[in-house]
């Protein structure tokens, strides 16, 4: 049979089939076992037609030279890396010289508080190894150090699509842009969409809150209106709870180039996902999701468990992203000894109530594609009686 047609501005941007990337998550999990989107997600993207885009958060610099190396060996199609760009990492402590250990960074209270939240929940307190060794390069530079070096990585590799999660890529855009390289944005609000729009990116993408990560407060459909009457005539790319083809047809009808989904392929068989993640994922409904900062510092969306439920109640107060990394280390290595990975990070969005069972990303990808197309061109002209007047003259 022939292939279905869905074709955009998009496509021809990036150079893909189909408007639907998968959106570049980095770790989960407090990253026991690395990106969820890893090179063989991204490929089986890119392979069926879609935008892949590696979630390179996670990686220092060498390791994701060898995850570009890989996702090319897998596909000769275009592909992306995501990465985060914060502009405040350590907060004031950026402005100090480092401590020898970073603990000193994390102030006494929030430890003490942590250490009782956990007890709590019957987990031993326990001090993560070589924490100094391990954060030291997080703990430099712009964008909290390790942001500067995977830059590097993706200009020298002349990686095809380049996606910023948090902050700007704008120190970077001209050498980006110089390799031919298409730069994609995240924004959570119009302010933001304005700025990048204004620094030069070649797409925003909208992200509403309903999306699983670090998200903002604003929901997708009023977002992504806002932010194509903003930016107009750059091109905006809709995510946050767009995970079949009825949300990716709305997207489009409002305006958007493309649909960039995360929580939908969490639970494809090629994401790098911890099982008991997983399983929580498949198991929830569209209320199991909760924002907090607990594992961040940064305001993210999770698949609810009783430490978030805990944290949020105890009052302790999230530290800016670099330091909160600092004390969530220690957490995370208290609750993997405890055997409690049910209280480790499992971010996700609120269409996780729509997935009940694993398949392969091209089968989600196309999924997503045939519904889009049924609802454009049988659904809505059956459903839907629309025609011009001619304002009420006869
Ligand atoms: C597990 C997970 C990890 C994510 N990690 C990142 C990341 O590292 N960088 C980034 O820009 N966005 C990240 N995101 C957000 C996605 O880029 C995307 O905007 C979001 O998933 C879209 O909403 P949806 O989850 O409803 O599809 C992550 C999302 C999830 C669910």
């Amino acid at each position: 049979m022939a292939r279905p047609v869905l074709r955009t501005a998009f496509c021809d941007l990036v150079g893909v089939e189909y408007p639907v990337a998968l959106a570049g998550m980095g770790p989960v999990a407090g990253g026991i076992v690395g990106p969820v989107a890893t090179a063989e997600l991204a490929a089986a993207v890119s392979n069926a037609g879609g935008l892949g885009v590696i979630g390179g958060s996670g990686y220092g610099p060498e390791r994701l030279r060898e995850e570009i190396a890989r996702v090319r060996a897998l596909t000769d199609k275009p592909f992306g890396v995501d990465l985060l760009l914060p502009a405040n990492y350590l907060g004031e402590a950026a402005d100090r010289p480092p401590p020898a250990d970073p603990r000193e960074l994390v102030p006494a209270e929030v430890r003490e508080g942590f250490r009782a939240m956990l007890a709590a929940l019957d987990v031993p307190w326990l001090e993560a190894p070589s924490v100094s060794t391990a954060t030291r390069p997080a703990l430099r530079g712009r964008g909290g150090g390790m942001s500067d070096a995977q830059m590097e990585v993706v200009i020298e590799e002349r990686v095809p699509v380049f996606a910023s999660g948090l902050g700007s890529p704008a120190p970077w855009l001209d050498r980006l842009h110089a390799n031919g390289a298409v730069v994609l944005s995240l924004v959570g609000n119009v302010k933001n969409a304005r700025r990048l729009a204004g620094a030069g990116v070649d797409a925003i993408v909208a992200q509403g809150t309903e999306a699983g990560g670090h998200t903002g407060r604003i929901g997708t459909l009023p977002l992504v209106t806002q932010v194509i009457r903003a930016v107009a005539p750059l091109p905006v790319v809709a995510a946050g709870g767009i995970g079949d083809g009825r949300g990716a047809a709305a997207m489009l009808a409002a305006g958007a180039v493309g649909v960039w989904c995360g929580t939908a392929f969490l639970v494809a068989e090629e994401a790098n996902q911890p099982r008991a993640q997983l399983e929580r994922i498949l198991a929830a409904t569209e209320e199991d999701t909760r924002i907090t900062r607990l594992y961040s510092g940064k305001t993210m969306r999770n698949i609810r468990n009783p430490l978030i439920d805990a944290w949020e109640a105890s009052g302790i107060r999230a530290l800016p992203m670099g330091v909160q990394g600092i004390v969530i280390r220690d957490v995370v290595h208290s609750l993997r000894a405890a055997g409690r990975d049910d209280l480790l990070m499992n971010a996700a969005g609120q269409i996780a109530g729509m997935l009940t069972e694993t398949r392969p990303a091209a089968a989600i990808l196309a999924g997503i594609v045939a519904e889009t197309v049924e609802i454009l061109t049988e659904g809505l002209p059956a459903a839907v009686t629309a025609r011009a007047g001619n304002g009420g003259h006869a």
